[in-house]
């Protein structure tokens, strides 16, 4: 079924994910040991990678950031010890490394010191027998850059360059965090290594009219036409956006379930924002006069500072200026195409100009 509030677990419920599926795919099973997937909020990472990992055999690791309690090392380190030791005991291979690494010493209560090469350690063994079976281990992280503050990105840089037979899928929505913690920036331990990278989109107004009228014949409904146009009007193309809107439409009216969806969906987004504007305090007004101005229009960079420099009323420097709308950008709250910036998903629109800004 296409719609429902939470991600999807398997590729029949992924609607026009053919291709993102296949590359990603394929990504796996070739050369690559870095593959990255990433995309705006809400177009179907997270569905995207359980669909593919679901399909997968044996030999693989799922990780979600946000599950990890806390974001210094020790806790993140201590979370993937524990869950790499749980997998090695299910697929008996601790017994390897016993030797080595007493399983006293495994989980919670391995010292920060400890971690790094104890974690090695598992991995390296995990490797080897992949190996040994001309197999590979691939490890899924979804929302990686929540672990940049731990600095887990440098053993990540060393299990690429050290293990060959081991493959790193990370995903995340806020896509400059992403590239960062993954190595497109020359500061990334992760910098210069060779990788995939996947993009999930938004779908385009046809696919997105398509995928609305596949989503209630699934569910045995035909409704008007133009509550379908309304809905993609209302909600542009954004995966979960619709589907939310569909899961809605097929209990309640049209009118509500399109009025809900903008609601939870604005609320969601504004969180968003509110999390961003929380890191960056001292310039709140000029992110929140740029994200307005760009709901309102597309805006190229000199129309912007001219708007900028009007409303404060003072000059904003062009390194100033291209650092904001580089953080709007990486957070995946403006776009740009063409040389103009622009705000496109219509419940951000919402959230910057709507009641409750
Ligand atoms: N191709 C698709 N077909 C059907 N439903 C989809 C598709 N893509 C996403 N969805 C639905 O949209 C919602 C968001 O998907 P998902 O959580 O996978 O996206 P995400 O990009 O990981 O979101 P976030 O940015 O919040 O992490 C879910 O309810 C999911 O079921
Ligand atoms: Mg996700």
């Amino acid at each position: 079924m296409y719609f429902g509030v939470g991600p999807k677990e398997h590729k029949k419920d992924l609607y026009g994910f053919d291709r993102e599926y296949s590359e990603l795919c394929e990504a796996i099973s070739s050369q690559n040991r870095l593959i990255i997937v990433k995309g705006l909020r809400r177009t179907g990472k997270t569905s995207l990678l359980n669909a593919v990992y679901a399909n997968l055999p044996p030999g693989k690791l799922f990780i979600d950031a946000r599950e990890i309690s806390g974001k210094g090392s020790s806790e993140v380190y201590s979370h993937i010890i524990s869950r790499l030791s749980a997998y090695m005991q299910s697929r008996n291979i601790l017994r390897n490394i016993a030797g080595a690494i007493s399983s006293v010493e495994l989980g919670v209560k391995v010292s920060v010191q400890r971690q790094t090469p104890l974690l090695s350690a598992m991995l390296s063994e995990i490797d080897t027998q992949a190996g040994r079976a001309k197999k590979t281990f691939c490890i899924f992280i979804d929302e990686a850059q929540m672990l940049k503050q731990s600095g887990f990105d440098a053993f990540l840089a060393f299990a690429y360059d050290r293990f060959k037979n081991t493959k790193t899928v990370l995903a995340g929505s806020e896509i400059g965090l992403l590239d960062e913690f993954a190595g497109e920036s020359s500061r990334s331990p992760l910098y210069g290594r060779v990788k995939k990278t996947i993009a999930t989109r938004k779908f385009e107004r046809m696919e997105s009219l398509d995928f609305l009228r596949r989503g209630f014949s699934q569910a045995g409904k035909k409704p008007a036409e133009a509550q379908i146009e309304a809905a993609v009007d209302g909600l542009d193309g954004t995966a979960g956006w619709l589907s939310m809107y569909g899961f809605y439409a097929l209990s309640e009216s049209h009118a509500s379930a399109l009025a809900k969806t903008r609601q939870e969906g604005t609320k969601i987004v504004r969180e968003e924002i509110n999390a961003f504007m929380e890191q960056r305090r001292v310039a709140e007004r000029q992110y929140l006069t740029i994200l307005s101005a760009l709901a309102t229009e597309p805006l190229a960079w000199g129309k912007i500072r001219n708007y900028l420099e009007i409303r404060l009323g003072k000059a904003v420097p062009d390194s100033r200026l291209f650092a904001y709308l580089s953080a709007l950008e990486s957070y995946g709250l403006i776009e740009k195409r063409d040389g103009r910036y622009f705000v496109s998903d219509p419940l951000i629109k919402e959230a910057v100009s709507g009641p409750g800004r």
